[in-house]
């Protein structure tokens, strides 16, 4: 029978090659000898007849020996590996860190992971349409970079490396308040104004001075952070530190010095005190809506209740996150979130969706929940950390390859075809 050809044809290649692999006519040929193989029938030094030592087995490589570029990584967690030994622990824990016992950014994942796709069959999927259009500019996928502070501690070229990639690959780019290179140098290496992730701080001095340099940079988005008010209890990245004995004084300032400021705060009134915004609500938006013509984004809404205030004070865009498990500890997964606040939204506005996305078939579940586009954290940094630009090159074409099998094997050809009905839960 038909199918029967290539098992047929696999069982005696292996045949032919455990006869070669036991046969003396192996170690003549150059380059061939098995790992670990003895070198053949010599005979001793002074060719009397006397065995020669063997020489130690070469050990086999373990599966962790084998991603040594970018391009070996098959998907985001053989980077995250790789980050893991090249990184210093500290910073390898800061990436890694949730809350409390990290049950939030655990979720993030399991929630992802209940969910299935529904695939449909005999639909031509011979040509795909991943594009999506944000406030008029067509990006050719909705994989996003998440903004993600002090990339200098995770490559020496941090956020040039990541703006580099992102170029590379045409996505689209959000860059930190606390990013470790100034917005201006960022956009340069991306090759346009990138979005800027606003932490707010408590001095609306400093506030108006940031805004008014990311809007002369040419940034078109603001994205206004609102998950993080005050600091988190982040035990995982403290653990990390402690076995972390480095100064690390390229980083940043020993501790119990003053931390450095960090260049978007540079030239304004800042001090360390202003960072967190305890008293921040609602009106925010409008304060900012009266300095700046830049669309603004809230990052880090949950609820439908919030989606709504987010609309009532006239948003342009809603980033559905938790932080990725990095604020507050609620257990509750954004793609759980995601259904009631696409609800309430009604595709008035673009909706984000991050935390915990790692393959393609999460993409697809997020798209399936009504996102525009999704975007990704650590997985980047992992890249990044691992093989600088062309690791994060690798994760985000990683994940769009990863997302276009998942849309042909689902029978949806486009983002518009990925429909509620194309995930369930049961
Ligand atoms: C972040 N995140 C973040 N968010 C933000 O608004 N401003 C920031 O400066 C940072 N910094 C930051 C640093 C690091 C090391 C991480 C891991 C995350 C949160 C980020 O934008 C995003 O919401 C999450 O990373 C998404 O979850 P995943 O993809 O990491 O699971
Ligand atoms: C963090 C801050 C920088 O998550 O947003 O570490």
């Amino acid at each position: 029978m038909g199918h029967d050809f290539p098992d047929n044809q696999t069982s005696n290649r292996r045949d032919f090659l455990r006869w070669l692999a036991a046969s003396p006519l192996l170690a003549t040929i150059p380059g061939c000898a098995p790992r670990g193989a003895s070198p053949g029938p010599l005979t001793g030094a002074a060719g009397q007849g006397v065995p020669a030592a063997e020489p130690p087995p070469t050990p086999r490589p373990t599966l962790d020996d084998l991603v040594t570029s970018a391009g070996d990584a098959l998907d985001v967690f053989d980077m995250e590996k790789v980050a893991e030994t090249a990184m210093p622990p500290a910073h390898f824990g800061y990436i890694q860190t949730g809350v409390d016992g990290e049950s939030t950014q655990r979720n993030n994942r399991e929630a992802l992971e209940r969910i299935h796709i529904r695939a449909r069959r005999l639909v031509d999927v011979s040509r795909l349409d991943t594009r999506v259009t944000l406030f008029g500019r067509e990006w050719p996928t909705p994989i996003m970079i998440a903004p993600c502070g002090s990339q200098r501690a995770f490559h020496p070229e941090g956020e040039l490396a990541t703006a580099r990639a992102a170029q590379a690959r045409n996505h689209l780019q959000t860059l930190s308040t606390v990013t470790s290179t100034a917005v201006e140098e960022v956009n340069e290496a991306r090759g346009e104004p990138v979005w800027y992730q606003l932490y707010a701080t408590s001095n609306w001095e400093v506030t108006q001075a940031v805004v008014e340099r990311v809007r002369t940079a040419g940034c078109p988005v603001i994205v206004l952070t609102v998950d993080l008010p005050t600091g988190s209890n982040r035990l995982t990245g403290r653990r990390w530190s402690r076995i972390d004995d480095r100064t690390c004084t390229q980083c940043h300032r020993p501790r119990g010095r003053a931390p450095d400021i960090k260049p978007m705060y540079q030239g304004t009134v800042y001090s360390p005190r202003d960072y967190r915004t305890p008293g921040m609500t609602w009106d925010m938006i409008g304060r900012l809506r009266d300095i700046t013509d830049q669309r603004i984004l809230v990052k880090g809404i949950m609820t439908h209740e919030d989606a709504e205030l987010a609309l009532v004070n006239g948003v342009d865009g809603i980033w559905v996150s938790n932080h990725g498990g990095r604020a507050e500890g609620s257990g509750q997964a954004t793609i759980d979130a995601l259904p009631e606040i696409t609800a309430t939204v009604a595709g008035q506005v673009p909706v984000i969706v991050d935390g915990g996305f790692r393959r393609g078939t999460d993409i697809f579940k997020a798209i399936a929940r009504g996102a525009d586009a999704v975007a990704v954290g650590r997985p980047y940094l992992w890249g990044l950390g691992a093989f600088g630009q062309a690791g994060v090159e690798r994760v985000l074409e990683i994940l769009r390859n990863e997302l276009a099998v998942t849309m042909r094997l689902a029978g949806t050809p486009s983002l518009a075809s990925i429909v509620e009905t194309s995930i369930g839960t049961e």
